[in-house]
């Protein structure tokens, strides 16, 4: 195991699980692999294929070990990794801490050593771990801890993705348990009110994110467009309807900004160029990769501060970015006060602004910078401290 740590920035893959649901097999997973090269996702810093649920039988076999479907994955797991890792990917897999995963497959509960054991054998260097039927008796903070320490002794370096949701006040404790990255919210959908809601649950969370533990806000709908297979996509967070591309724009623009992990939940096969290009965008992603591993904090605008509001992030080497959001149905003229962001006029500084979104450098700014931002979008600056 290598005496590094894992996820010091946040990761960036793919997951099975918005497009396929349950219809998942071993073509679908090395096909992926291969669009993650042809398409130019490794290059832009792509880098884990993730199996979420439903890849394995409804009953463990007679040793008591995890099982894989026999249909989806005939020939194991362990050849699906390796495929994946000759492409130079890692590959992920998903389990549960309590006696089910969410579709009812066997959870982990009780078999934490051993299945950490088998996954270190399959070649996994990335396991989701969900929170449904979870026993009652034990404390869930106990449970991550249990499968923590199995992954930390099972002899290979695999990433901790913890999935409880955001529950039992995960915030206060999943940091010692070892995971290197834990979901705060519920699943998202592939429409703009599930996005809006997820981003702004998470706007006061940010001080409990960072290096080695990430705030995950689930995976990308970038892309979807309303294609998901997932049966479970209907719900009170409204119908599986897609998104415009101004809409999948801000959603990347707030995960990068808010150092969510990018998993990408489209079928990449099928993606628009659109789709890739937001995915792709190098300045976009430098910012949530930034290796310093800052948090934003958040400035509200007086008119709707609900919806409304700028994330200014400090970048490792002395830059700053700056994300502007119009979350609301209505345009909005939005003025962020350079004071309010640590900047005074008798500074004799000015930021300069360079767009990550249409790549121009559009010059110096002193005490504030104005724009009007159209309902559901955004604009992503690199910023850089300079003389007025
Ligand atoms: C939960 C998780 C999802 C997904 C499903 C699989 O709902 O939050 O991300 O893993 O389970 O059943």
């Amino acid at each position: 195991m290598s005496s590094l740590p894992l996820a010091p920035t946040p990761p960036m893959g793919w997951n099975s699980w918005n497009t396929f649901g349950h219809n998942i097999n071993e073509e679908l997973i090395k096909g992926i692999a291969d669009k993650f090269t042809e398409l130019g996702l490794k290059d832009a810093g792509y880098e884990y294929v993730v199996i979420d649920d439903c890849w394995s039988e409804r009953e463990r076999g007679a040793d008591g070990r995890l099982v894989p479907d026999k249909n989806k994955f005939p020939n194991g797991i362990k050849p699906v990794a390796d495929y994946v890792h000759s492409k130079g990917l890692k590959f992920g897999i998903y389990s549960c801490a309590g006696t089910h995963t969410c579709a009812g497959f066997p959870g982990s509960f009780e078999h934490e050593y051993v299945d950490a054991a088998t996954f270190a054998e399959w070649g996994v260097d990335y396991l989701k771990y969900d929170y449904c039927y979870k026993p009652v008796h034990v404390a869930g903070e106990n449970l991550y801890k249990r499968m923590g320490m199995a992954l930390r002794s099972c002899g290979r370096d695999i990433v901790f993705s913890a999935c409880n949701w955001g529950v039992d006040d995960v915030y206060n404790w999943i940091r010692e348990s070892g995971a290197q990255l834990y979901r705060s919210t519920g699943d998202i959908r592939d429409n703009w009110q599930s996005i809006k809601h997820i981003a702004l649950s998470q706007l006061d969370k940010q001080c409990y994110s960072g290096t080695y533990c990430w705030n995950d806000m689930d995976m990308l709908v970038v892309g979807m467009c309303g294609k998901g297979d997932n049966a479970e996509v209907i719900d009170g967070m409204g119908k599986l309807a897609g998104c415009t591309d101004t809409e999948y724009k801000t959603h990347f623009a707030l995960w990068a900004m808010m150092n969510s992990p990018l998993m990408i939940g489209c079928d990449i096969r099928r993606a628009s160029e659109e789709a890739l290009n937001i995915l792709k965008n190098p300045d976009v992603i430098a910012i949530n990769q930034d290796p310093e591993g800052r948090g934003p904090f958040c400035i509200r605008q007086w008119n709707n501060p609900d919806n409304v509001f700028a994330l200014i992030k400090p970048l490792c080497g002395g830059d700053y970015a700056i994300g502007m959001y119009n979350l609301s149905d209505n345009p909005s003229e939005m003025s962020l006060q350079f004071f309010d962001i640590g900047l005074p006029t008798a500074s004799g500084l000015a930021l300069e602004f360079y767009n990550c979104h249409t790549k121009e450098n559009e010059g110096k700014f002193t005490e504030r910078r104005s724009v009007r931002v159209e309902p559901h979008d955004c604009y992503m600056y690199r910023c850089k401290v300079v003389k007025a």
